[in-house]
């Protein structure tokens, strides 16, 4: 490979879209209906493209006949989710209440400091992040997640309950306020995940 390690500048290309291999097709396009509000673009018996904004598409599903199910997906390198982000506290946990009545509900969730992210696993076991950013502000965020010594130490953040946030908004705790909870443990619940593996789907 012939490097050229001078300086140059690039034009960056933005992250458009991700794939997967799935033996659900049908299952996966339903599920990010639900969970995302994505709707097919394109859709036949092999394969499906879906998108939720102006994109053609942001999530494509291909159904091959060569397709396997993954073996121990949880601990096999690859990707572990993609993310989806709301643009603020109560957009977010609304949403949380609305997947929670269609019996979708995240299997770990975290406050990153940068994010509060709530994970769930789609039809095959592909991680799903729901996010909203804490500072409603990418810069913002960025700043904090290059600069702190907050995140450094605990880059991974602290494990909450969604359900003791929906009560905290209730009682009329601000987005801050509950941000600042979680952060603190506050929120923690009975038994926290044990690590940040996917969940194995059959
Ligand atoms: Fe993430």
């Amino acid at each position: 490979m012939t490097t050229d390690r001078r300086d140059t500048p690039i034009i960056a290309p933005k992250m458009h879209h991700a794939t997967f291999l799935t033996l659900k097709l049908d299952e996966m396009v339903a599920w990010y209906r639900t969970v995302a509000g994505m709707t097919p673009v394109h859709y036949s018996e092999a394969a499906a493209w879906l998108t939720n904004d102006e994109a053609n598409h942001r999530i494509a599903l291909i159904c091959h006949p060569a397709v396997k199910k993954a073996v121990d997906k949880p601990t096999s390198t690859g990707l572990h989710h993609t993310a989806f982000e709301y643009a603020c506290f109560d957009q977010w946990l609304d949403n949380y209440i609305r997947l929670r009545d269609h019996g979708i509900v995240p299997f770990m969730c975290l406050d990153h400091g940068i994010t509060m992210s709530m994970y769930y696993a789609d039809p095959e076991g592909n991680g799903v992040e729901i996010q909203f950013d804490c500072f409603g502000d990418w810069a913002a965020s960025k700043e904090w997640m290059w600069a702190a010594r907050e995140f450094a130490e605990n880059p991974i953040g602290e494990w909450f309950d969604p359900d003791k946030l929906v009560e905290a908004r209730e009682q009329g705790l601000s987005q801050d306020e509950i941000h600042d909870g979680a952060r603190n443990g506050k929120y923690r619940p009975e038994n926290p995940p044990k690590d940040v593996l996917l969940p194995e789907v059959y």
